[in-house]
C-alpha cells in the first residue's frame, strides 16, 4: 500500500464523540439517497417518457415540477455527509477527490448545467413548447455527476488503488476483482442510485479504514 500517498492524521481532536459523527453520517446521507434516486429516477423516466405516446407531456411536467425542489433538497443533504465524510475519513476522502480533482470539480459544472436545463425544461412546457432533448441532456447531467460520486466514494475506501490512480486517473473508473469486497464496493450502474450507505461499509476496506482512524484517535489521545 502506497503508505506515502495517506496523509498524516489531523492533531486536532474530533470536536465531539465518533459515534455521533457515523449516526449522522449516515442518517444525512440516506435522506440524500431518498432526493438522489428522485432526481435520478424522476429525471430519466421523463426523457424516456418520450418513447411513451399520450401522456408523455404530463410525466415530463410531473417529474420536472419535481425536480425543480427535490434537485435542492438532494444538494442540501448532499452537505451534510459530505461534512461528516470529511471528519470521520477525511484524510482518505480528500486524497481520492484530488486524484480525481478533474472529475471532481466537473461534477459542480455538470449540477449547474442539470439544474438551469431543469428551469428551461419548465418554462418550455410551460410555454406549450416541447423539452425532450432538454430533458434527455439533464439526464445524462445527473447520471454522470452520479458516476463520479460512486468513483470517488469508492476510491477513497481503496487506498490501495491510489498509485495508480495518480499515474492515469481513468483507472479510477475501473472495478478490479480485488476490490469487490462485496456488492455495494463495485463500480456499476447498479450502485448509482446510492444503494451503499456508510453504515455498509464495516467490511473490507471501509471497515479498515475506519478502523485505522480509529486507532489514530486513540494513539493521539
Ligand atoms: C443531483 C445530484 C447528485 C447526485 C445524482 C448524487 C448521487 C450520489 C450517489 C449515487 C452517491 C452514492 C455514492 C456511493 O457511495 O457509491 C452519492 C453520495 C454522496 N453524495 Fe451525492 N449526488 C448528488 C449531489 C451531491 C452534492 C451536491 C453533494 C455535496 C454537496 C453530494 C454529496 C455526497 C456525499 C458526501 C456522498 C457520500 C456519502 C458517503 O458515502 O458517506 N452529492 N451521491
Amino acid at each position: 500500500m502506497p503508505t506515502s500517498l495517506i496523509p498524516a492524521l489531523d492533531p486536532a481532536p474530533l470536536p465531539g464523540p465518533p459515534w455521533l459523527f457515523h449516526v449522522l453520517w449516515v442518517l444525512t446521507f440516506f435522506i440524500h439517497l431518498l432526493f438522489v434516486n428522485t432526481v435520478l429516477g424522476g429525471t430519466l423516466l421523463a426523457a424516456f417518457a418520450g418513447a411513451a405516446g399520450a401522456g408523455r407531456r404530463e410525466i415530463r411536467t410531473l417529474f420536472v415540477g419535481v425536480n425543480s425542489w427535490a434537485i435542492s433538497l438532494a444538494i442540501t443533504f448532499g452537505i451534510a455527509p459530505l461534512l461528516f465524510v470529511q471528519v470521520v475519513l477525511g484524510r482518505f476522502f480528500y486524497t481520492a477527490a484530488i486524484l480525481v480533482g478533474w472529475a471532481w470539480f466537473g461534477m459542480l459544472i455538470l449540477l449547474t448545467i442539470g439544474y438551469y436545463l431543469n428551469y428551461v425544461a419548465k418554462f418550455r412546457l410551460r410555454g406549450g413548447k416541447d423539452a425532450g432533448a432538454i430533458v434527455a441532456l439533464e439526464a445524462v447531467c445527473f447520471v454522470a455527476i452520479a458516476a463520479i460520486q460512486v468513483t470517488v466514494n469508492l476510491l477513497h475506501l481503496q487506498p490501495g488503488r491510489w498509485e495508480q490512480v495518480a499515474d492515469r486517473a481513468w483507472v479510477a473508473l475501473g472495478d478490479p476483482p480485488s476490490c469487490r469486497v462485496s456488492s455495494t464496493s463495485s463500480w456499476r450502474p447498479s450502485r448509482w442510485p446510492g444503494h451503499s450507505p456508510p453504515s455498509s461499509r464495516c467490511a473490507g476496506p471501509p471497515g479498515e479504514a475506519i478502523r485505522r482512524r480509529c486507532e489514530g484517535w486513540r494513539a493521539s489521545e
